[in-house]
C-alpha cells in the first residue's frame, strides 16, 4: 500500500448527506481499529462514545451550540459521530483490568514478566 498518495488524496468531510448510512460492517471494522491504536505502555487511556441514531447525535450536538454552531449539522448529519473520550484518571481498576488482559493475551512468558510488565507501566 502507498501511503503516501493515500495520505495525498484524503480530505475532510465538512458537510453529510444526512440520508446515507456507514455500511454496518464498515462502522465495525474503523472501530476494531481504534481498539487497536497503540498507547503509552499499552495503557489504553480512552474510551470511544459511539452515536448512531438522531436523538444521541441530536445530544451530542448540544454540545456545539455555544460558539461552534458551524459544526452542529454535521454532528446531526453524520452516520455516525465518535467521540474521542480521554481518561483523566489511570485507576487501580483500569490498570488492573489491562493488565489481566494481556495476561489472558499470553503476552506473559512467566509471573516474573507480568510484575515486571505491572510496574513499569506504572512507573511510566
Ligand atoms: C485548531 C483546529 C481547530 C479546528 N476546528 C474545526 C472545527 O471546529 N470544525 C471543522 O470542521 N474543522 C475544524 N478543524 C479542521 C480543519 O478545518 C481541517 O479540516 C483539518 O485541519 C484537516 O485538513 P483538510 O481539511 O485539508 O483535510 C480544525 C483544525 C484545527 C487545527
Amino acid at each position: 500500500m502507498d501511503t503516501v498518495s493515500l495520505a495525498k488524496r484524503r480530505y475532510t468531510t465538512k458537510a453529510y448527506d444526512a440520508s446515507r448510512r456507514i455500511p454496518q460492517a464498515t462502522v465495525d471494522a474503523l472501530l476494531e481499529q481504534l481498539r487497536h491504536s497503540p498507547s503509552s505502555v499499552n495503557s489504553q487511556p480512552w474510551h470511544f462514545i459511539v452515536a448512531d441514531s438522531a436523538e444521541s447525535k441530536a445530544r451530542l450536538a448540544k454540545s456545539t451550540s455555544q460558539g461552534y454552531a458551524y459544526n452542529t449539522p454535521k454532528l446531526l448529519d453524520a452516520s455516525h459521530v465518535i467521540v474521542f473520550c480521554t481518561r483523566t484518571e489511570m485507576t487501580e481498576a483500569h490498570l488492573d483490568s489491562v493488565l489481566d488482559q494481556e495476561a489472558a493475551d499470553g503476552r506473559f512468558r512467566d509471573d516474573q514478566a507480568r510484575a515486571a510488565q505491572n510496574q513499569s507501566r506504572r512507573h511510566y
